[in-house]
């Protein structure tokens, strides 16, 4: 009989469609020594009795309690890591202000690695205890704190996708916190990316270099060429913010007399393997772009209450063959929870289908068709996010990446169907109901 490295026992939940989700009540979910879900076996398959003998004789089988359930891991497809000390506060102002007065003072910071070391060790636990097994970070402009958070996200055992951050115009950065030049943001990202695959050599679960210039405004024409040339270079992913906000979407038009999207395309930044936060402004012209170019859309839904000033229609997204994922946004967005996410992205999209003037008349105020189900927020949380990472995870599936957790249903009432159960599972999970988190089949929690 084959030998699988770990066996869990019990139900699951997983991602079917955009709209549809699959539930198993039992069966054996057979790990092997890479991390993938190599056999998925079901009571009525004749060797669930013997491989459930073997797994428990040679001590590898995990069997879960009747409320406990598995669910791929979470992907949070947009953090920015050195922002976390300031998730909770200071979200009071617009973005361009929020950057000057908050964000950009913090991030200059991390020129000290201890500090760096500190939170990023503090960051990655608390991910990977609210599910989340895959993070698309943004890092700041200091090489040696971006390698605080590759070895963070090494030792705890989560699967990172890391950003130099490259902000080099002098215009839209402050000083004290800036790339000196075109050259130095391209030349410091290509280091990074050097230093990464050096320390890559040291662990299994490898940690990704992503291109990441900051947005349009904080960049120069220079270095968004080199960093587009680097792209293709290496053939890496690309993370950048794409109209956000009035202001944003205002300041490539304005700066540019193109669309926010175009100027990123027109230095090689809207790549299939590209991820672009946000999107709150983006229009029809834009989804096209995306979608011809396979880009694909971060929802913030909780930070773009803050700074979006819109409500992402996820529908018409997705309509667009657009790939799509969710992120938190931390610190735009005060929640390092992706279930809260969840929550958000449902609520903020059945205010866009009613609309919120209730000075108009009902048929004028909102966008019919814009309400999304929490089956489709579960989607992007995980199949979504994978999809725009080019993961093979996001799923419970053979073949797939063993990068699941484990959470528990405390309020068992009301639990008839499966959907009430799954229901459940999105709106009131916390963090104290996420029982065991995998990644690439080691257990991390
Ligand atoms: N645009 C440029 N930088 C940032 C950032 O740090 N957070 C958000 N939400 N938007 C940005
Ligand atoms: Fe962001």
């Amino acid at each position: 009989m084959i030998s699988y490295s770990k066996v869990i026992e019990g139900a699951s939940f997983s991602p079917q469609s955009q709209t549809e989700i699959s539930y198993q009540p039992q069966q054996l979910i057979c790990l092997d020594d890479s991390g993938y879900i190599t056999r998925i076996i079901a009571p009525t398959d004749s060797d669930y009795a013997a491989v459930k003998q073997v797994a428990q004789e040679n001590d590898i089988l995990t069997t879960l309690r009747s409320n406990q359930y598995i669910l791929p891991g979470f992907i949070d497809l947009h953090i920015h890591a050195p922002q976390w000390p300031n998730a909770g506060l200071a979200l009071d102002r617009p973005l361009n202000e929020w950057l000057d007065t908050y964000t950009f003072p913090l991030e200059a910071k991390y020129q000290d690695t201890a500090f760096a070391k500190l939170v990023y060790d503090d960051l990655v636990k608390e991910l990977l205890a609210n599910g989340t097994t895959t993070a698309l970070y943004f890092g700041t402009i200091h090489n040696a704190a971006n390698l605080e958070l590759a070895k963070a996200c090494i030792q705890h055992g989560q699967r990172g996708f890391i950003g130099k951050v490259a902000m080099d115009n002098p215009e839209q950065t402050p000083d004290y916190y800036q790339d000196a030049s075109a050259q130095v943001a391209v030349d410091q990202t290509e280091q990074f990316i050097q230093q990464l695959n050096e320390l890559n050599q040291t662990t299994n679960l490898k940690q990704t270099p992503v291109i990441t210039p900051r947005f349009v405004p904080s960049c120069t024409p220079a270095s968004l060429q080199g960093l587009g040339d680097l792209a293709r270079k290496y053939d890496l992913p690309v993370q950048s913010h794409c109209s956000e906000s009035n202001w944003e979407n205002g300041y490539a038009l304005e700066h540019y007399h193109m669309r926010d999207a175009d100027v990123l395309n027109q230095y090689g930044l809207l790549t299939d393997k590209a991820v672009m936060a946000h999107g709150t402004q983006l229009n029809e012209h834009d989804y096209d772009l995306f979608s011809k170019q396979g880009v694909a859309v971060a929802h913030c839904p909780i930070s773009n209450v803050y700074f979006g000033n819109a409500v992402l229609p996820v529908n018409r997204v997705l309509a667009h063959h657009v790939k799509t994922g969710l992120g938190t946004d931390i610190s735009g967005g005060y929640s390092p929870s992706l279930y809260q996410n969840i929550r958000q992205a449902v609520m903020s999209s059945r205010l866009l289908q009613d609309g919120v003037d209730n000075q108009l008349s009902a048929d004028k105020r909102g966008v019919p068709d814009s309400g999304i189900s929490v089956k489709t927020a579960f989607y992007l949380a995980t199949l979504g996010g994978a999809q725009s990472l080019h993961l093979q995870a996001g799923k419970i599936a053979e073949g797939r990446l063993a990068d699941l957790q484990v959470v528990s249903l405390q309020n068992n009432f009301q639990t008839e169907t499966t959907d009430n159960i799954f229901e459940k599972l999105m709106y009131q999970t916390s963090k104290a109901d996420v029982d065991q988190v995998y990644v690439q089949g080691e257990r991390v929690r």
